[in-house]
């Protein structure tokens, strides 16, 4: 899906969008954002100045790294295309100095090579994936800005039984009740969970483009997955 209709079908969706995340997920994604704020704040040292998050939405990643890390001075940047989304985060700022909002697109981020030694992304990586090769560009400009990248995703269960049941509920949930909540983009939304590669794919996905190393966590028999690639 182009840019220009991924920020107005987010820009639509803000006002909504943290009760449709929180409720339709029956808060385990509150859970899985936590593991990724507790894995970002342990690479923190006191040295370090400023994290980016990508794909900040309102902020929760930005805002839950601020709020746990002991480094108060810590700048957290919320990177992210949707003008309505960073509307919220702004909102729900605990501190409008540290965090930062900045609009604008991965593919062309205005920061000079290894700007940050931390980047962060959640739930964003399945909105760049329009087949591998569009993905490697936007993930090629991620590494170049920064050492680090701790990414949390959807990903794709193993086992066969709990796959039938995690695709019937996400199909329930997403494509019926979505039609009712945000129909401008529930299918879409399925689309991309549906198509995202599982998280051995992505692992290597992340190898090829330059990371060194990848190390994948996968959460809830692989339902989402946090992976943390470095140099
Ligand atoms: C599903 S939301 C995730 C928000 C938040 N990180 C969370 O955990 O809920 C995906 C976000 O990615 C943003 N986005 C999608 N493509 C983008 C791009 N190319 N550049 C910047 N932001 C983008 C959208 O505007 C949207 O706010």
């Amino acid at each position: 899906m182009e840019l220009k209709k991924i920020s107005k079908a987010f820009d639509i969706l803000s006002k909504a969008y943290d009760l449709i995340s929180y409720t339709m997920s029956l808060g385990v994604t509150i859970y899985w954002r936590k593991r990724l704020i507790d894995e970002s704040v342990k690479l923190i040292k006191s040295e370090t100045k400023y994290i980016l998050d990508l794909c900040t939405g309102t902020g929760d990643i930005a805002i839950g790294i601020y709020k746990k890390s002991q480094n108060q001075n810590i700048k957290i940047i919320g990177f992210d295309a949707s003008f309505g989304m960073l509307k919220k985060f702004i909102e729900k700022s605990p501190n409008r100095e540290n965090l930062i909002p900045i609009l604008g697109d991965i593919s062309q981020m205005p920061f000079k090579n290894k700007s940050f030694d931390i980047s962060t992304m959640s739930f964003g990586a399945r909105s760049l994936f329009e087949g591998e090769k569009d993905f490697s560009t936007y993930l090629k400009e991620i590494h170049r800005i920064s050492k680090r990248l701790l990414n949390l995703e959807t990903s794709h269960p193993k086992n066969p039984i709990i796959k039938a049941l995690y695709k019937s509920y996400l199909y329930f949930i997403i494509v019926i009740l979505g039609s009712i909540f945000f129909p401008h983009y529930n299918r879409e939304y399925y689309r991309t969970i549906m198509t995202f590669p599982n998280y051995e794919r992505f692992s290597e996905i992340l190898k090829q483009i330059g990371y060194d190393k990848v190390e994948a966590i996968p959460l809830f028999w692989g339902m989402a997955a946090i992976h943390i690639a470095y140099e």
